[in-house]
């Protein structure tokens, strides 16, 4: 069982946008979509750039650096150049619309 860290309140999160946290030393973008709120490694597997900097599309987001995108929901690469998956996290929501607490957990999920 993995703890969870509370980064900050649904409310604070833009739908579309990603922002970026650092849990455990770990830089995380957290995103906010239509489908729900998603954790995913803020780093690029193709370059060491940050994918909070990118634009999300539907439950995917974009590296702003050559154009991958990534699911949200798994990590794996949608398009090249990158071929390697990043590590996802799961979320809980503690509360009820923007007021509820967003929170990531500490162990990365299995890649499907
Ligand atoms: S650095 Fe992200 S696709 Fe190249």
């Amino acid at each position: 069982m993995s703890d969870f860290t509370e980064v900050c309140l649904v409310g604070d999160l833009p739908i579309d946008r990603a922002r970026r946290f650092v849990v455990d030393g770990r830089p995380i973008a957290v995103v906010r979509t239509e489908e729900g709120v998603f954790a995913i490694d803020d780093r690029c597997s193709h370059a060491d750039v940050a994918l909070s900097d990118g634009e999300v599309e539907g439950c995917a987001i974009e590296c702003w650096l050559h154009g991958s995108a990534f699911d949200l929901r798994t990590g794996v690469p949608l398009s090249l150049p990158a071929t390697v998956p990043v590590a996802v996290y799961e979320v809980r929501l503690e509360g009820e619309g923007d007021a509820a607490a967003v929170l990531v957990g500490s162990a990365s999920l299995p890649v499907h």
